[in-house]
């Protein structure tokens, strides 16, 4: 009997092909988020789930659904899942980290750009008709040429983010619990550097760890606080892994010049002070959002579903350990 596979909402129709060849598919082509209840009772009969980062794949939806044996995340973050509970219970996770590296990075990227140069605000400026004259300081902005960049979490997108830096000419320096190896930090030009230094000397700080326990709030009051006036902060990580409503006090504060965030800590709400903030570019969670990514991130998500079920290895498990 083939396999069950539960695909929670719309993904790109290649990811369906994939599937079909080897499951049932159980696929809920909508854009409707499954809660918690409505999620286990569908995961009932479900040897696989391919699920998304708004899927709650908590340790109680886990322990719910008895036939589970692997869960593929069309994502490379994977908090929404308690990889804990699945390795418990022998269940394989999967993501889908590599192919949205640069997508991601080039975001990040936009988003710096339009922060230092305030260019949203600058085009509700122009729509609103407020635009009279050329003035000496209308809009000015910071400059992003040979100005330090610090990158927390120097992984595959941090890295790719500071390989764009080098077209800037900037200084980047870079914080991660281990150190990159030194042909990486060579050809980036990059310094890794506690945490506290980085926030003391950069001028825009961009987020690049995965949301966990230990990164939770990493930049908090204290941090914040440590940033000079002039920088800007950068978020594509994780909502989470900001404090928002000290964020919001920085900003009204002028702790900080500005914020440019693609992740908020309760998506889709976002912070009224942040909406209010002329000085912050707000995107809804775009970061990997080109056809060709999100395509190619639901065709590996489906791969690595079906794999697990035919009894074969898949290729990105964030779970090793319960493969044999
Ligand atoms: P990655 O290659 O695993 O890089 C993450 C890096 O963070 C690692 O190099 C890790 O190095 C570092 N790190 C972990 N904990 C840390 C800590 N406490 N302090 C400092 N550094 C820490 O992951 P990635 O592919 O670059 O993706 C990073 C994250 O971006 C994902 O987890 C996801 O949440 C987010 N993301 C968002 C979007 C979007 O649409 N906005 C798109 C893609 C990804 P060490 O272990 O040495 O510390
Ligand atoms: C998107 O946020 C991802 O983690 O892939």
């Amino acid at each position: 009997m083939k396999p069950r596979v539960l695909v929670t909402r719309k993904v790109y129709p290649q990811a369906i092909a994939i599937l079909q060849e080897h499951c049932v598919v159980d696929y809920r082509d909508s854009y409707d988020i499954l809660d918690a209840a409505t999620l286990t009772r569908k995961l009932q009969h479900a040897d696989g789930v391919v699920c998304q980062l708004t899927d709650p794949m908590t340790a109680e939806v886990i322990a719910a659904a008895p036939k589970l044996r692997v869960i593929s995340q069309v994502a490379v973050g994977h908090d929404n899942i308690a990889v804990a509970a699945a390795t418990a219970r022998g269940i394989a996770v999967t993501n889908t980290p590599g192919v949205l590296t640069e997508a991601t990075a080039d975001l990040t990227w936009a988003l710096l750009l339009a922060t230092a140069r305030r260019i949203p605000e600058a085009e509700r400026f122009l729509r609103a008709g407020s635009w009279q004259r050329w003035d000496v300081d209308l809009l000015v902005g910071s400059e992003v040429h040979q100005k330090t960049l610090g990158i927390v979490g120097f992984g595959r997108i941090g890295q790719a983010v500071a390989r764009r830096a080098l077209g800037f000419s900037m200084r980047v320096l870079y914080a991660s619990r281990n150190p990159a190896p030194p042909a990486v930090e060579q050809e980036l030009r990059a310094r890794h550097v506690p945490l506290d230094l980085l926030l003391k000397q950069s001028d825009f700080v961009s987020l690049h760890v995965p949301l966990r326990p230990e990164t939770r709030h990493l930049i908090g009051v204290e941090q914040l606080c440590q940033m000079k006036p002039s920088a800007c902060l950068i978020n594509t990580a994780r909502g989470p892994v900001v404090d928002e409503q000290a964020l919001v006090v920085a900003l009204e504060e002028r702790l900080l010049a500005g914020a440019g965030l693609d992740v908020f800590e309760d998506e889709p709400r976002v912070h009224e002070g942040l909406l209010r903030s002329p000085r912050v570019v707000l995107l809804p969670h775009i970061g990997s959002a080109t056809v060709q990514v999100r395509g190619l991130m639901c065709a590996m998500a489906a791969k690595d579903c079906a794999a697990v079920l035919q009894g074969q290895r898949p290729d990105h498990p964030v779970n090793p350990e319960v493969l044999r």
